[in-house]
């Protein structure tokens, strides 16, 4: 089955879908996916997280020169018939810090981008990370703040991050910095970022994401940032381009057509992932099965009962199920996988040819 962000499959859709093997969620999220159902009905769910990566880090860096000399507010004025011809607050980039909060797949990205125009590029990461390029990892978000003229972040929506850039961490960046926001809606506390906006601390900022966002097009938008000066707003969009919907949907189709075809779950976001060599000269038993004790020495027994030659085996357990996958000599196929399904502790039991 493959849907898009807004067709929701519940714990009913899955229950009545018998034979339904895999979901290919063609978009970044899951959410609309009851993935505890999933999971206990052996379905594997597939998305594609990444596939937008550079898409982002663009955008951040074309909002990054475009903050540094007004020119969204520049246009504005001009389509309003107002001439407003000055250098007065328009800087280079070139030899200016950004500090990247989160360096996980986007930010090193955006790192490699601001090298490229002669940026210095520090980050700041809670794992240890290997800096690409010239950037450097510093030791606290503290300190990045201190230091950056453009501030972007780029972790996830977590208890960590929530409100993590609040009227304290603004008052930390100097005065006259930018900051940005192409991640999560909750990182960053608005009312805080407007005060520093009005009150000049901040020469102005990008933000892509809202707390709230409007759940269409047809409703409408409302945000304490709406008519500040120098406060470029985008639609959450920082993801939203052609090449990053074809990546969407060459990746999820590969990982729907490798797991229906070789049982390889890699990328799969509540089965375990397994990664498995293309069949030769045998058949493949895939057995999602309820991880309790003994189920592998209990499959062996079965099988070494029968007198098949296992050759090769794989298991891992994940969110309570285990997969595991037996390729073995083609005569007996059949015979195993019917001895396995009558197990009480299977979940669903498939063979590949
Ligand atoms: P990622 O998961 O690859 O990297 C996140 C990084 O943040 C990791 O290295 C992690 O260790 C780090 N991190 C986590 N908590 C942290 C903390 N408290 N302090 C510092 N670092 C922390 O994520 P990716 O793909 O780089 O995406 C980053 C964000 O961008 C996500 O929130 C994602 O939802 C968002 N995003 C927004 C899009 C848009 O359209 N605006 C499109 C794609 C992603």
């Amino acid at each position: 089955l493959g849907i898009r962000s807004k067709t929701e499959i519940s714990a009913r859709v899955i229950e009545a879908a018998q034979r339904l093997l895999a979901v290919g969620c063609f978009c970044i999220g899951t959410d609309q996916v009851d993935l505890e159902a999933a999971t206990r009905h052996g379905v594997a769910v597939f998305n594609a997280p990444f596939s937008n990566t550079r898409s982002v880090a663009e955008l951040t860096i074309a909002e990054v020169v475009m903050l540094a000399r007004g020119a969204v507010q520049r246009s504005m004025d001009l389509h309003a018939g107002r001439w407003k011809k000055s250098s007065d607050g328009c800087i280079e980039v070139r030899q200016k810090t950004i500090g990247i909060v989160g360096y996980g797949h986007i930010g090193p990205q955006v790192g490699l981008l601001a090298e490229a125009l002669g940026m210095r590029v520090v980050f700041h990461d809670i794992v240890k990370k290997l800096p690409l390029g010239n950037a450097r990892q510093v030791g606290s978000l503290d300190e990045l703040l201190r230091i950056s003229h453009f501030v972007t972040l780029h972790v996830p929506e977590s208890p960590l991050t929530r409100g993590m850039i609040g009227r304290e961490q603004i008052a930390l960046m100097p005065v006259g910095s930018f900051l940005l926001n192409l991640s999560r809606g909750t990182v960053v506390d608005l009312v805080a970022l407007r005060h520093a906006i009005v009150s000049g601390h901040l020469a102005g900022a990008a933000i892509d994401v809202f707390p709230q966002e409007p759940k269409s097009s047809s409703e409408p938008f409302v945000s304490e940032l709406c008519g500040l000066q120098n406060v470029i707003l985008t639609p959450h969009i920082g993801g939203s381009t052609e090449e990053a919907q074809r990546n969407i949907g060459i990746e999820v189709s590969e990982s729907l057509i490798r797991y229906v075809d070789t049982g390889s779950s890699s990328g799969c976001v509540n089965l375990p992932e397994v990664e498995l060599p293309l069949l030769r000269d045998s058949h493949r038993v895939l057995n999602i099965h309820k991880d309790v004790p003994g189920v592998l020495s209990r499959i062996n027994g079965l099988v070494a009962a029968m007198g098949v030659n296992i050759q090769s085996q794989y298991l891992k357990t994940r969110n309570g199920v285990g997969y595991l996958i037996m390729d073995v000599e083609r005569s007996l196929s059949r015979a195993v996988k019917k001895q396995i399904e009558a197990l009480d502790t299977n979940i669903r039991t498939r063979l590949l040819f």
